[in-house]
């Protein structure tokens, strides 16, 4: 086999010359092949010792040739570069069992260390074999920006593996999304996907949910009931809002990950688990560690790869491919046809999104509902986002680019949350103890951390009175950590 590198790139002169700058003295050489039939040529007879490859080419779609390619070398290794940037190039670069996938623009530097470990590991090879044909799919996640690439890198990464990941992000951001789209395009795509909300669950009953009971466990267990383990198995769990569960199931939830395997509640015999666990929380995890609510070891356990996605703020570029999915998504509903102008879009870029995609999803619903115009107006959207409320509030204030860190706003999203969720109904009963409890939470913790866990102290603080504040840390299962602190 020639040692020789297969370059195929349209715009091949600057990383042709950088990488037969890296290779100098290894033996290896650059050559381009200019075309989709050319390379298919080389590959076929046996040459080449890695493949860099761009999707758009003048005579096709790389796609199409790369099954043939890894059927017929399973051993080579490919890098796929593109312009396309998009959620389905990752995931196909992943299906077709490339080594690396490099959206453009990338670091040249980012190539040749690519190109180097793929030499490098080019005797290991046998790597997973496609999972599945690639199928023109609707695209699960939108966005092409600088931030969404870096989120489309990780998942492709991840999709051939079953390690543990943690999803990060404000509300509304997509980690469910996220979650479902690891699962669905990953190796455990025909096996179930189950998803538990540790923040809608009564926190007494979590670990019976999680874990199932037997008959008789407590009271009200009439009979032998499965837990989401159980119904996972072979697939992923999505234990959503991670940082809301409660400390005994957390420790329940460490052994299980460390030992794989479970009791069920009421129950003695170990049950094996095979799951592949992907845990999310718009909280910030090590400030939880640090308030004694989370254990740190079973945070280890679950962040093995951390993966956060960023707020629509940071990726206004977005806004304009994920206004038109949207407005798409509407136009099944509604027969019209709208667009929006440019204008509009610019208004949209001023606001501080504290909603996130969430926010933006329900807007564009409001306004297909709302307004029979056929474009969506600048003024249009500035009525709509200062006057009524889907996080904007106030008169102009809530459009600074920085987080929406005021109490309406996230009031706002975590209403929207519930609606969303539950649509088409109506949200479950008792909307206003969920809200009240996710509020007094960290109002309490806070307050008795900055006490040094004393309750007396935190009770004048809060200007509650004692017995209601001790009422409330037991409601809320807040473990106390007795600690000095100047003054107090
Ligand atoms: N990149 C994206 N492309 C298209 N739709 C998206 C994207 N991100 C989020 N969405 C949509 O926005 C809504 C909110 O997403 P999702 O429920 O996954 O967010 P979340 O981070 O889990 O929010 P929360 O913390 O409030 O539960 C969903 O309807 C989802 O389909
Ligand atoms: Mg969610």
């Amino acid at each position: 086999m020639a040692n020789g590198i297969i370059l195929l790139a349209d715009d091949d002169a600057a990383i042709r010359m950088v990488l037969n700058q890296a290779l100098t003295r290894t033996g290896y050489e650059v050559r381009p092949t200019g075309n989709i039939s050319t390379m298919w040529n080389w590959v076929s007879r046996g040459e080449g010792d890695l493949l860099i490859t761009d999707v758009a080419m003048p005579d096709g779609n790389a796609f199409d040739v790369l099954p043939r390619i890894k059927k017929l070398r399973p051993d080579l290794p490919i890098i796929v570069m593109s312009a396309q940037n998009t959620f389905m190039t990752a995931i196909r670069a992943s299906e077709v069992g490339a080594y690396e996938y490099l959206p453009k623009p990338f670091d040249l530097g980012e190539l040749t260390s690519a190109v180097a470990r793929a030499l490098a590991d080019a005797r290991n090879a046998g790597r997973e074999p496609p999972q599945r044909p690639v199928e023109t799919e609707t695209m699960p996640l939108v966005g092409r920006s600088p931030a969404m690439q870096d989120v489309y890198r990780v998942l492709a990464r991840l999709m051939q593996s079953d390690l543990t990941v943690m999803i990060t992000g404000e509300s509304g951001t997509g980690k469910e999304l996220v979650a479902k789209a690891l699962h669905q395009f990953g190796k455990r795509q025909n096996g179930p996907f189950v998803a538990i909300n540790m923040a809608a669950i009564p926190r007494e009953l979590i670990e019976a949910e999680l874990f199932g009971h037997e008959k008789g466990a407590f009271t009200g267990a009439n009979a032998r009931t499965s837990g989401r383990f159980e119904e996972a198995e072979g697939g992923t769990l999505f234990l959503d809002e991670i940082g809301d569960m409660p400390m005994e199931a957390q420790t329940r939830l460490l052994r299980v990950i460390q030992e794989g395997e479970y009791t069920m509640v009421g129950g003695r015999a170990a049950i094996k688990t095979n799951v592949r666990i992907v845990a999310a929380t718009h909280r910030d995890l090590t400030q939880l560690i640090r308030q004694g609510l989370f254990r740190e070891d079973l945070y280890y356990r679950l962040n093995v790869v951390p993966l956060r996605l960023p707020p629509l703020r940071e990726r206004l570029d977005d806004l304009g491919d994920l206004i038109a999915h949207f407005l798409a998504r509407t136009e099944t509903e509604n027969e019209a046809q709208k667009t929006i102008s440019p204008e509009a879009i610019r208004e949209m870029q001023a606001h501080s999104w504290p909603g996130n995609v969430r926010e933006l999803e329900n807007l564009i619903r409001r306004l297909a509902a709302l307004y029979s115009d056929d474009v969506i107006s600048a003024a249009i959207i500035d009525h709509e986002l200062n006057s009524t409320g889907t996080g904007s509030h106030g008169s102009g204030q809530g459009r600074t680019r920085g987080a929406d860190t005021s109490i309406a706003g996230a009031v706002n999203s975590a209403v929207g949350a519930e609606i969303q969720a539950s649509e088409p109904h109506l949200p479950p009963a008792g909307l206003y103890q969920r809200l009240m409890d996710e509020f007094e939470l960290p109002l309490l913790t806070m307050t008795l951390d900055l006490c040094g866990g004393n309750q007396i102290k935190a009770a004048e603080v809060l200007g509650l009175n004692r017995n209601t504040v001790r009422k409330k840390i037991r409601h809320h299962g807040i473990e106390i950590v007795k600690r000095s602190r100047g003054g107090v």
